[in-house]
């Protein structure tokens, strides 16, 4: 078999069998087949789709190039949330430890890094100092049994090929393809072994989505696979056409998650937190009172409790948990700026994909694979949709330590929010 003639076959819009997709990942995991010709595929992908029974073997090869985990536990209810993408998505952070914090699933979660303009959870955690994400598969698993959760990200066990793949997808614009967000998404979700996941869809100008007809398609492609690989799902098709809640970039919404953990926070990121996290025990608990889990979960994060679930989360994976305790003991960035209105208005639109692109220039993505990340860049905005607002209001503040970033952002981010 020639890489170059499965790109011609895929390129035509042809149908490559089991075989020929185990030979191109394998080949390339194993560096026989180079970047460029993965990139020429992931783009002839892009272009002509894939058909059921391609992804179906995808997802069991992208699985079987690593281990699969399987609880020991029969009688308790492993649980997961993903979302496809969006700006601003820190709900992960407070999900998670809401959920263990509810005692009635455990959540073993494997997150990714940021993707095109979309954060990413992994990066988000890693700007606490010293967490590991790297956690062995018997402390990944030891830990979900023994607190409720463990945050990990794709290692060399679980899912390799997802790995390599997402990192070339998320520079060669490949990201906005269905088959292969399925592939990625449930792939790593059907090896961490749960039984149970809620698929929070984005749909709007800042996901991957951008129609609610496209967001729908990726529904229900995601639960007939998901399904097909022996989970229970349920997609939530959710907003994205702002950014969610005011923080974008790394230790920002790590900030922000913290005020919703302690029962504040902005009110979308409340909200939904406590939606997907009522799905994921509705999946373990199906006959349960959706009104009397919403309550529990609301007091969770008003007493304090789903906070000490996430600082015991951390502590066990060696972060730091005493920025968390004292968010203003982080180091500052070394500038700032404010935006502010020119003139008053209604905001009618934000371009919050823009915006995801914006916080990539000021340090809190990558333009290459091989990029750091700065943990403190990033921006908040101050104005939702619908907001009125006057000459001088802050519209949105930016952080960097990149000066000249910063200065050039300053000059056009205005630009992103459209007042009437
Ligand atoms: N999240 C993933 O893990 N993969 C995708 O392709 C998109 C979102």
């Amino acid at each position: 078999m020639l890489p170059y003639t499965l790109i011609e076959k895929k390129q035509a819009g042809k149908t490559l069998t089991r075989k020929e997709w185990e030979f191109f990942i394998s080949g390339y995991l194993s560096e026989d087949i180079p970047a460029y010709q993965m990139s020429a595929m992931l783009m002839a992908i892009y272009f002509r789709g894939l058909e059921d029974e391609e992804v179906s073997n995808l997802i069991d090869i992208v699985i079987q190039s690593g281990k699969r985990i399987h609880f020991k536990h029969k009688d308790v209810f492993y649980a997961d949330k993903h979302s496809t993408g969006g700006v601003g998505d820190k709900i992960s952070l407070i999900l998670a430890p809401l959920a263990a914090a509810s005692g009635r699933v455990r959540v073993p979660m494997i997150s990714g890094r940021a993707l095109g303009h979309s954060g990413g959870t992994l990066d988000k955690l890693e700007s606490i100092p010293g967490l590991r994400t790297n956690l062995t598969l018997k402390e990944f698993q030891e830990q979900t049994d023994r607190i409720g959760c463990a945050l990990i990200g794709q290692t060399n066990d679980i899912c390799p090929a997802d790995r390599e793949l997402y990192a070339l997808r998320d520079v060669t614009a490949t990201v906005r393809s269905i088959p292969l967000i399925c592939i990625s998404i449930l792939s790593k979700k059907i090896a961490e072994g749960i039984q149970g996941l809620v698929l929070d869809v984005k749909s709007g100008n800042g996901a991957f989505m951008q129609t609610k007809k496209d967001a729908e398609t990726l529904a229900s492609k995601l639960k007939h696979f998901g399904e097909a690989g022996g989970l229970k799902v349920t997609p939530v098709i959710t907003d994205m056409n702002q950014p969610l809640g005011q923080a974008v970039g790394n230790w920002l919404e790590v900030r922000e998650s913290l005020d919703v953990l302690h029962g504040g926070g902005p009110q979308d990121v409340r909200d939904l937190s406590i939606r997907l996290t009522e799905e994921m025990i509705l999946l373990a608990e199906p006959k349960a009172d959706r009104k009397v889990i919403h309550a529990e979960l609301a007091s969770l994060l008003d007493n304090g409790k789903a906070f000490d679930k996430f600082l015991e989360i951390v502590k066990a994976q060696d972060g730091d948990i005493s920025v968390l305790e004292d968010p203003e003991s982080y180091p500052e960035p070394d500038y700032v700026a404010e935006v502010t209105a020119d003139e008053a208005g209604t905001v009618q639109s934000i371009d919050t994909y823009g915006l995801g692109l914006d916080a990539i220039d000021l340090g809190a993505g990558r333009r290459k694979n091989t990029d750091t990340i700065d943990p403190k860049a990033g921006m908040l905005v101050h104005v939702n949709i619908g907001d009125n607002i006057s000459p001088g209001d802050p519209v949105i503040t930016l952080f960097s330590d990149n000066e000249k970033a910063l200065k050039n952002k300053v000059k056009e981010i205005g630009e992103r929010v459209k007042l009437n």
